[in-house]
């Protein structure tokens, strides 16, 4: 049977690329009728030092940023991470699947340890092992990412295939990652060759989900472009990063294919094509953030939802753990 399982860190504030990469496809697989899952994965943003309380806010302005962006507590499963103790458990068996040589290779893993991986946390290396025990806990058949979690994905896979592998079974699925639309890899404003990313120092490269209309509009005013006119196919954009980017945004924002963009802005310049872009990124984005100001007033009725999807995720979670121990030989209660 499908299911769906995705997760964000609540490690700072949601970004344009949060949105169109994942939040909004997560909303388009809630309404397919699949089973959905959807997670703040908490015990991975702690791989990097997070102050506590920041922690616990950024928890629930996520939590606010699923529901107000669309998802439906009572369509899709809302949970923190470390209310489902069995993700962390199964993240355990998985450590001790995964090898230490494919970790290594994870292009995340070197882009946050940096050059002093000595110093790096234990957490930070072994994240894929969580990563792939938060997907696999759930028999989850798809995982709606952006592109840059392909690798995870793939390893996941790796993991779940070693697994059964090693113990002779047939028990955890492949998983599929699903990387889908204009907007999978959302690029800096500033510099169309970088990913748009929360912990970017400049705060002009990025659209936050928080920003008001005004911000908005400014930040894509901004926006680093070229002096050519949009092309009308979109083969155009190839040698054009910080063209192509907006043009996928747009694409992104409005469910549009490129082409169909092009077809309408083609020949025009980025004078026009941006008072559009940010009419539109303003009708689509300013509500939600409104709306995760509403939600932010009431923390209470956030952290219910979160426990009760909790509640919900454990029962899925909890037999599929039990059966992963009686595999590896675990003795179990009598
Ligand atoms: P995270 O928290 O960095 O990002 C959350 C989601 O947003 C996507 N994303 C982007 N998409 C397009 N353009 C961008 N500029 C951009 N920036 C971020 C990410 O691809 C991701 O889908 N390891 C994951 C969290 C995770 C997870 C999971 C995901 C933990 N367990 C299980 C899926 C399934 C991460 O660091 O995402």
């Amino acid at each position: 049977t499908p299911r769906v399982f995705s997760g964000i860190q609540p490690s700072g504030g949601l970004t344009l690329g949060n949105y169109l990469g994942a939040i909004k496809r997560f909303v388009d697989m809630q309404d397919t009728g699949i089973e959905t899952l959807y997670c703040m994965v908490d015990l991975h943003a702690i791989t990097v030092w997070q102050d506590p309380a920041a922690l616990r806010r950024q928890t629930r302005e996520l939590a606010a940023g699923y529901i107000a962006a669309g998802l439906d507590p009572a369509k899709s499963l809302l949970f923190n991470q470390s209310q489902v103790p069995e993700h962390a458990q199964l993240g355990w068996i998985f450590n001790c699947v995964a090898r230490m040589g494919w970790m290594s290779r994870m292009t995340q893993f070197k882009d946050k340890a940096g050059k002093n991986r000595e110093n790096a946390s234990l957490g930070l290396f072994a994240y894929p092992a969580l990563m792939a025990a938060d997907i696999l806990v759930y028999h989850a058949t798809h995982v709606p990412v952006g592109e840059d979690q392909k690798q995870h994905i793939e390893l996941t896979r790796d993991v779940a295939a070693k697994f059964n592998h090693d113990y002779g079974v047939d028990f955890f699925p492949m998983t599929e990652p699903v990387i889908e639309g204009a907007a999978t890899r959302v690029m800096s404003l500033r510099d169309g060759s970088k990913k748009m990313s929360k912990s970017d120092p400049s705060p002009a490269s990025r659209i936050n989900m928080t920003d008001d209309a005004d911000a908005i509009a400014k930040k894509i005013r901004k926006a680093k472009t070229d002096p050519d006119a949009l092309p009308s196919e979109a083969q155009g954009l190839e040698d054009r990063p910080e063209a192509r980017n907006l043009v996928n945004i747009f694409a992104g924002l409005a469910d549009m294919k490129v082409d169909h963009v092009l077809a309408d802005f083609g020949g025009k310049q980025f004078s026009d094509f941006k008072p559009a872009l940010i009419d539109l990124a303003v009708s689509k984005l300013a509500p939600i953030s409104t709306e995760m100001d509403r939600l932010m007033q009431h923390p209470d009725e956030i952290d219910r939802i979160l426990t009760k999807g909790a509640t919900r995720a454990r029962q899925i979670a909890a037999p599929i753990l039990a059966q992963t121990y009686e595999i590896v030989g675990m003795v179990g209660p009598k």
